[in-house]
């Protein structure tokens, strides 16, 4: 709180004898209200109301949502058309630049998403598919939306870009690819994608894939590894070099512990909600929290809460600002207020919880925590201080690692053969 509190009562001079009552009941009345309303709106003072309160905190440290589908909109409805729609208007998806700047978004991963395809995979996940074309035209489409709103937006590559657009008012934009079948099996892939700005993966979706097992997305599917692959293996060092935060949303349980004790880097999940609300196996289980956090024998990490009724309860109807500010109260207990960020997951879900709406109703979520006791350093944490932290934890192993001389990983898919040396040639040489 600032010392400088609107005008009280003691600090008001005594008022000359005739006049006095006209000054007490009518006059300091009035000049009391309109003082406080010209400090609060010259933003001087710290408002009272919650909901002010917590627009006042995000000024200075906006949200960072770990998961918005924005890229999917273009995709599904304008034939990824760029020049179709106005990002200015109000938009038939939740987010838009008006509702962005009301909402105090001050950062986001643009969610780089193309379905994974069971059927054409195969056994093997060799199959034909056109995964990686998708995923490109997916990467594209954010990229040209940044650019055509270059006002608004700033593609950021590390932690310090995101500082740096946010201090320029702009709205740091990042990359997160959103499932391993997007690589189409190949590590050299996801070196290209990072070049292009990537900065987290989702192991998998809600399919199996060459790496690792998903969580399913309604129901339980059938594990094909036991968690990881041995090629799953060793694409996480290769993450962990390339400052790719690992992402273990929507994986198995298998899949998340076993990644948590390869990873040397701190870990996301992008757009979790917690299973002790809802027995779902896309939510995160207590024995994946418990290995989150920064004491010994943790892997530090954000945890962003999904605000998808569907996920959040098992009766979707009861899903408001209470009950996603229950998941962020419950997901920081069980690790800590340093590890829980927001991943509304915005744009890729078709209904939202009373209260939180659409990008514009962030502060609600914030009002209800000030109301919870959450300090400003608390709330500055969970909009985005805790992420850019583990961020900076990535990017600080991905440095270690290449000064240790560690370079690209040359691992092939072990199942592909399309590689071996000759396989034209009989006998094995020219
Ligand atoms: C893309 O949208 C713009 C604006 O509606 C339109 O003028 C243009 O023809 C579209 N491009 C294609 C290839 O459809």
């Amino acid at each position: 709180m600032s010392d400088q509190q609107p005008l009280l009562p003691h600090n008001i001079p005594p008022a000359a004898k005739r006049t006095g009552l006209f000054l007490t009941t009518i006059l300091v009345p009035i000049l009391l209200v309109a003082g406080i309303i010209f400090v609060a709106i010259k933003g001087e003072g710290v408002p009272k109301d919650e909901l002010e309160l917590a627009k006042y905190y995000l000024k200075s440290a906006p949200v960072i949502d770990g998961h918005i589908d924005l890229p999917e909109v273009p995709r599904n409805f304008y034939k990824n058309n760029v020049s179709a729609f106005d990002l200015n208007e109000k938009t038939i998806g939740h987010v838009d630049i008006p509702r962005i700047r009301q909402g105090h978004l001050g950062g986001f991963f643009w969610s780089i998403y193309v379905n994974c395809d069971e059927k054409n995979d195969g056994e093997d996940f060799l199959g034909p598919t056109t995964q990686v074309r998708d995923t490109l035209e997916q990467i594209d489409v954010a990229t040209n939306m940044i650019e055509r709103y270059s006002d608004t937006f700033a593609l950021a590559r590390t932690a310090d870009e995101v500082e740096a657009a946010i201090k320029q008012g702009k709205v740091a934009s990042m990359f997160g690819l959103e499932g391993g079948h997007s690589l189409g099996n190949s590590l050299a892939v996801l070196r290209m994608y990072h070049q292009l700005g990537v900065r987290y993966m989702t192991l998998t979706h809600s399919c199996n894939n060459a790496f690792a097992d998903s969580a399913g997305i309604f129901g339980d599917i059938k594990e094909k590894w036991g968690g990881l692959s041995p090629f799953g293996k060793d694409l996480i060092p290769e993450m962990n070099r390339l400052g790719i935060f690992v992402d273990i949303s929507h994986v198995s349980d298998k899949t998340a512990l076993q990644a948590l004790a390869i990873t040397r880097a701190p870990v996301i999940l992008s757009h979790s909600c917690a299973r002790h609300f809802n027995e779902m196996p896309r939510n995160v289980p207590d024995e994946v929290l418990a290995k989150i956090g920064r004491g010994k024998h943790q892997v530090d990490g954000v945890v962003m809460v999904n605000f998808f009724p569907v996920f959040a309860s098992s009766n979707p109807d009861e899903v408001d600002v209470a009950y996603i500010a229950d998941e962020v109260e419950y997901i920081a207990k069980k690790t800590s207020k340093h590890n829980v960020g927001i991943g509304s997951d915005y744009d890729g879900i078709e209904s939202t919880p009373k209260g939180l709406e659409d990008v514009s109703t962030y502060p609600h979520l914030f009002a209800e925590l000030i109301r919870r006791g959450w300090t400003k350093s608390e709330l500055a944490g969970l909009a985005g201080g805790n992420f850019l932290r583990a961020f900076r934890g990535v990017e600080s192993v991905s440095a270690k690692l290449k000064k240790e001389g560690k370079g690209p990983s040359y691992v092939v898919y072990d199942k592909r053969k399309d590689l071996d040396p000759y396989r034209d040639f009989p006998g094995g040489s020219f």
